[in-house]
This record gives structure tokens, sequence and C-alpha cells, in this order.
């Protein structure tokens, strides 16, 4: 058992494209078995009761990609929000979202909508994904409306903190724990910035599309065996 309390994983879906063009297959087959990846670890995540999970679906910088890669993963999201993941109505998550809603297509907006709909009274696991998302436009977004705040006397300068600084972010949500990139590359790439101040960070080399239940496992037992000091000394 972990000797480290797991609030809260956060996933970068990384390596689809070299999965599939490793066995020539086009890259859109690396995007599908992803979600289908993406399906089971949900499922795990539940039966582990942690209870806040986000994933990065698509950042602000992927509408750079070829058009018709874009277009299949705005299709793979109407897709799945619409039918594919009714399991997660059925196994009380409640799915939100992180993002900018513009430039994304009015389809996968209305399925967006209606998935958080239809789970917005469920209790359990909290499902975050991030779809047209960046954090430093998160930051920009969050400094924004409080300055608004302040211009329009909600609040005063002197009461900002950290908490109020969390509440207007995107979503509210506790910090991450564990980060886990997978396909072997080791940054960050603009994911939950403000949030991931002082999560713990896991490699691995599997292409996502390869990254299952039991590779989970492991990244949560090498979690348990991290020593979190958040700047203090170890006990
Ligand atoms: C990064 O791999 C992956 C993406 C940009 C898309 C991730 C989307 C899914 C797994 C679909 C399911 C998502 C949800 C939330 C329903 P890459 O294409 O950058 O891979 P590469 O680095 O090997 O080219």
């Amino acid at each position: 058992m972990s000797k480290e309390k797991l609030c809260h994983i956060g996933i970068i879906m990384d390596g689809n494209g070299r999965w599939a063009q490793e066995r020539n297959l086009p890259r859109s087959l690396g995007h599908r078995e992803g979600a289908n990846t993406l399906k089971k670890l949900c499922k795990h995540v539940i039966k582990l009761k942690i209870p806040y999970m986000s994933v990065f679906a698509f950042s602000t910088e992927n509408f750079k990609r070829d058009r018709a890669e874009v277009q299949f993963l705005m299709n793979l999201f109407v897709e799945l929000f619409k039918n594919e993941l009714d399991f997660l109505v059925e196994d009380n998550v409640k799915v939100i979202f992180s993002g900018e809603r513009e430039p994304l297509p009015k389809r996968v907006l209305k399925a967006m909508d209606k998935i958080v709909e239809k789970t917005k009274n469920n209790t359990g696991l909290v499902f975050n994904v991030c779809l047209n998302y960046g954090g430093k436009r998160e930051i920009v977004d969050m400094t924004k409306k409080m300055i608004e705040k302040v211009q329009n006397n909600e609040i005063s300068i002197d009461e900002i903190d950290e908490e109020m600084v969390r509440k207007n972010l995107y979503q509210d949500l506790p910090p991450v724990d564990l980060v886990i990139r997978t396909s072997g590359e080791e940054r960050i790439s603009n994911f939950m910035l403000y949030q991931c101040a002082y999560a713990e960070y896991y490699f691995p080399k599997t292409y996502f599309p390869d990254f299952g239940p039991k590779d989970l496992d492991e990244a949560i037992e090498a979690f348990g065996k991290r020593n979190r000091r958040f700047g203090g000394v170890s006990k």
C-alpha cells in the first residue's frame, strides 16, 4: 500500500502517433487505440477509488497538426463523449473539461456539454479532460477573470491568495500528486502548470496505447516510494 496519499493523478497520453507509425499504420489508428487504453485506465482508476484524474486530450498547440488528424481527433471526441463513455455515467464518474471553447467545432462542444450534463450529479471519480487546453493560457485567463472582479469591486487585491487563484482557474481542483507522461518524453508541455507545482513525475518509455492498468499500478507503486517534502525536511 502506498505511503503517499494519491488524490489526483494526471496523464499526458503521449506516443499514439509513434505507436501507429512503428506498425505501419495511420496515426489515426494510434489515437483510436489510445482511446481504448484510456477507457481501461478509467475503469481501473474507478476501482482504485482515486478521487481525481486529469488527462491531456488536446492542447491548444495541437491545432497546428495536419488538418486530417485534427478532424479525426475531433470526430473521435464526439464519438467517445456521445456513446462510448456511457459506462462513466453508470460508474458515478463526474466528467468536467478544462480549456477554451473557441475554436472547437460545435459538434464537439455539444457532445462535451451533454456528457457534463449527464454526469453532473455523480459523486465518484472526477474526470477532468483537458481539451483545447494550455497551462499558460489558463493562468492568463485566471488573471483576467480576477482583475475584472477587482475592477467590479467584487474582491479586493488584499483578498487574493492561493485558494482564490485555484478557484478562478478553469476548474476548482486539488493539486495534482502524480503526473505520468508516456512514450519516454520527459517534459510537462504546458499541462496544468499551477496544479502540478508539487507533483511527482513518472516517465515510462511505453507508448500510450500500450500503457495498461498493470503499468498504472507500477506508476502508483513508484509514487508510493517517493519522499514528498513540499519544501520542508524529511521526517
Ligand atoms: C498524443 O500523442 C495524443 C494526442 C494528441 C491525443 C490523445 C487522445 C486520445 C488518447 C483520445 C481519447 C481522449 C479522450 C479524452 C476521450 P501523439 O499524437 O503526440 O503521439 P506522437 O508523439 O507519437 O506523435
